[in-house]
């Protein structure tokens, strides 16, 4: 490859496709909808034509994600260097397969691996492909806010004390919430041992443009993360980047498992957007991130005076081992005023049109990024202050959810998976052995694994998101009048 070419300031993917446009071949190849012409009029109207002509496939211009060696090698070795990594993949199924494709590079079937109880359940789905066995930590929580806080130093010596032979530990860091644990600290304990970091940073890869923020996770000594470029950073929906820094891990391995858990027809307008996120953030990241800050920040200061009203800052770093905060992300709660989190999400869509990411039993969690506008800014904060001032004589909501202590472990998330199942009804699950995972969602965090043993204290838990209609992602039956157990042997 010539160096010279490779420069920051070029999007090779993007200009692979735009040639390619431009000699606009008689196309027999797949997709079968030839450029914009086999696609359904209506949606073509409403998306527009030029979409359809990014979709493609390994052209002799476009590369192949499989076995990068053109525009594709290009953009990700310009996202490589961004990012400070030894070796980038653009992932194409989201962050979801980048944790999947974590697990299975760090632990072989049967090896241990340290897993935070707040795990997206990508990462269960990454036990079950590797067959790893999962040594849970439970973040610390924070009495005052109700969140969970950090992975703590302690708690990962204290694995490493009962088990010697763990191979890794996983951490998400910064989590939806924006709170960062002590990365560096835990590298340090994890490569004193030969084990590696794995961080989940679907919610941090703008971390590395910007001073203000909290330090990426290459940045503080992890050996791999994934990124959801998408979520934060201007990239298409499933958009995702795998960085690897480590001497640990073996690249052939961390190929093989993308095979495994990736497409073999990527879509090009998910890498071209990969590829023109990328652009932006190293060259005019800093600007946009700064841009971001303020908004967020402004915000914050407007909300302070506003009685009952709570948004979320930097005074709880250095509680419940959060080391640092993505101050771009708004935690704003009004249980004060009598408003759970899923309360004041609904009157904040249905009466003020203003939709934020997610809600919990205390909180809203609105996303703040580059691309929105003081305006965005002021709609939310006159919501919240029409609400506020309608709710004033509301009597605080007293509980709050405190997340449950981790169950038994009874079978590897592997064998569960694998084992025979049977239905019970919800009122009868106590006691039984999860056959499958629940996770509320948003944001997606499983509370009990299959595998696990149903406790009272989870079962109360997840019946109070049931009562309130919320969504479950795993169980099979959605609405949960049924849950999945592990098959009783013995009443064959
Ligand atoms: C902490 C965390 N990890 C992983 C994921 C999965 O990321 P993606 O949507 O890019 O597959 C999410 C999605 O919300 C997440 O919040």
């Amino acid at each position: 490859m010539n160096e010279k070419i490779i420069t920051q300031k070029k999007m090779p993917l993007l200009d692979a496709i735009e040639k390619y446009n431009k000699k606009k071949p008689a196309y027999f190849c797949t997709p079968g909808h030839r450029y914009e012409k086999g696609v359904n009029l209506r949606f073509r109207k409403l998306v527009g034509d030029a979409v359809f002509s990014f979709d493609l496939t390994e052209t002799p211009y476009t590369d192949d994600l499989h076995n990068a060696m053109g525009a594709i090698w290009e953009a990700e070795e310009l996202a490589r260097k961004s990012f400070g990594a030894d070796d980038t993949h653009f992932l194409i199924n989201g962050t979801t397969c980048g944790n999947q494709a974590m697990i299975l590079s760090a632990a072989f079937e049967g090896e241990k691996i340290a897993i935070p109880r707040n795990a997206h359940k990508s990462v269960l789905m990454g036990l079950i492909l590797s067959g790893a066995e999962p040594i849970y930590l439970m973040p610390e929580i924070s009495q005052d806010t109700g969140l969970l806080g950090g992975i703590t130093t302690e708690s990962v010596e204290e694995m490493f004390a009962e088990n010697p032979d763990c191979k890794g530990v996983l951490v998400v860091s910064p989590t939806y919430y924006g709170i960062c644990s002590d990365l560096s600290s835990i590298a340090a304990i994890c490569h004193k041992r030969d084990a590696v970091l794995l961080v989940d940073e679907a919610h941090g890869a703008h971390c590395y443009f910007s001073d203000l923020l909290p330090k990426g996770a290459l940045e503080q000594g992890a050996d791999m993360c994934a990124q959801s470029i998408h979520k934060v950073a201007g990239a298409l929906t499933q958009s995702s980047m795998l960085h690897v820094k480590s001497k640990l891990i073996d690249q052939q391995r961390v190929d093989a498992n993308l095979h495994l858990v990736q497409s073999t027809s990527p879509s090009y307008l998910l890498m071209a957007s990969l590829d023109a996120a990328r652009y932006d953030l190293e060259n005019k990241g800093k600007a946009l991130i700064s841009k971001a800050v303020e908004l967020a920040e402004y915000v914050r200061a407007a909300l302070k005076p506003i009685r009952g009203i709570r948004c979320i800052g930097r005074e709880i770093v250095g509680t419940a081992g959060i080391n640092d905060l993505d101050i771009t992300r708004l935690t704003i709660s009004a249980f004060e005023l009598g408003l759970s989190g899923y309360c004041l999400k609904d009157i904040l869509f249905e009466e003020y049109n203003c939709d934020v990411e997610l809600a919990d039993d205390k909180n809203i969690l609105a996303i703040i990024t580059f691309a929105n506008t003081k305006e965005d800014m002021d709609q939310l904060l006159n919501a919240l202050s029409c609400i506020a001032a309608m709710h004033q004589d509301g009597e605080p909501v007293i509980r709050h959810e405190i997340f449950p202590a981790s169950p038994e472990q009874v079978l590897s998330p592997r064998k569960a998976y694998f084992s025979r199942k049977e239905d019970v009804e919800w009122k009868d699950a106590v006691g039984r052995i999860a056959g499958e995972l629940i996770a509320p969602y948003p944001p997606g965090i499983p509370v009990i694994y299959p595998g696990e043993r149903m406790s009272q204290e989870i079962w109360d838990f997840i019946e109070e998101y049931r009562i309130h209609k919320r969504h479950f992602h795993g169980p099979a039956d959605s609405k949960l009048r049924y849950f999945k157990v592990i098959k009783d042997e013995s009443d064959d």
